[in-house]
């Protein structure tokens, strides 16, 4: 981790993005919309120059105690008013048929897309609670939550836990009158790495909705990433209630 654990100068920002190598995660780095905050990358690759990284799988459990180490000694050194984490990390792989599909890949799909979610958001709840900050916490879901999209099992369902999960923890923020704001944000069909995966490397027996994500493409009608993080970042200053999930596309 480098530079170490500490607050920004003047006690800017603290922003976590997961996932924040490629695609959306990479997007909101371009499009943060906080002067001077101090950014740290949770993912394996790491987002380059100018972005703190921490390295962590977190499709593997043990990443996400060193991240809850990570989350705590960071904000206990903060000084600052203001905290946000967006978990955006997530994976389609394996596409294909529960039962057929790579058994290892689909156990990593489920930890990180169900389960590191509720993990990583105690974790950081509990970060954030004896601050004097505005926190947010926001989580990427999909459509997928809550439509059958054959081939996406382990997706679908780990979406739908993120939903579960956001919508349960936003209440008892409301009820505890804690200070952080949880949410979940489906960003629509969006132009990345994702959606290559999808479109190129999936068989229609695998995954028989194949083609309208390769109609989306073909005619234009994908969401370049630019626009889906500014729709992220614009939920942070609307109105909606704790445990909200939002669709940009209803906005
Ligand atoms: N694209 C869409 O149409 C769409 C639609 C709805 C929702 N979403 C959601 O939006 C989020 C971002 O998707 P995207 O399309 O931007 O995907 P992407 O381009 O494939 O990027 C995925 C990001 O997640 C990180 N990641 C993947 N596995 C990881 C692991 N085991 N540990 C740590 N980080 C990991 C990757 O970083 P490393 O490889 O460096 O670890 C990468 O930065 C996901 O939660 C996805 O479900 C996307």
């Amino acid at each position: 981790m480098d530079p170490p654990a500490g607050t920004g100068p003047g006690g800017d920002p603290l922003v976590w993005i997961s996932g924040a190598s490629s695609g959306i995660g990479r997007a909101l780095v371009e499009t943060l919309p906080f002067d001077g905050a101090r950014l740290i990358d949770i993912s394996r690759s790491g987002r380059g120059p100018g972005v703190e990284h921490l390295p962590a799988d977190l499709a593997d459990p043990a990443a996400w105690a060193a991240v809850e180490e990570h989350f705590l000694a960071v904000a206990g050194a903060f000084g600052g008013d203001r905290v946000v984490f967006v978990h955006n990390a997530g994976v389609i792989e394996p596409v294909g048929y529960a039962g057929e599909v790579d058994s290892d890949a689909y156990r990593r799909n489920i930890l990180l897309n169900a389960a590191a979610p509720a993990a990583l958001g105690h974790a950081f709840l509990r970060a954030v609670a004896p601050l004097d900050a505005r926190a947010d916490l926001v989580m990427l879901t999909s459509g997928a939550a809550s439509s059958v999209y054959e081939g996406w099992t382990a997706y679908c369902a780990g979406k739908a836990a993120v939903d579960m999960w956001v919508r349960t923890a936003g209440a008892e923020q409301a009820s505890r009158h804690g200070n952080c704001r949880v949410v979940a944000v489906a960003p629509g069909v969006v132009d990345t790495g994702m959606q290559r995966t999808v479109r190129e490397r999936v068989d229609r027996r695998d995954f028989p909705r194949l083609d309208k994500f390769v109609d989306l493409h073909e005619s234009g009608r994908l969401v370049d990433p630019a626009d889906a993080a500014r729709g992220i970042w614009s939920v942070l200053d609307r109105d909606v209630a704790n445990g909200a999930v939002v669709d940009l596309r209803e906005l």
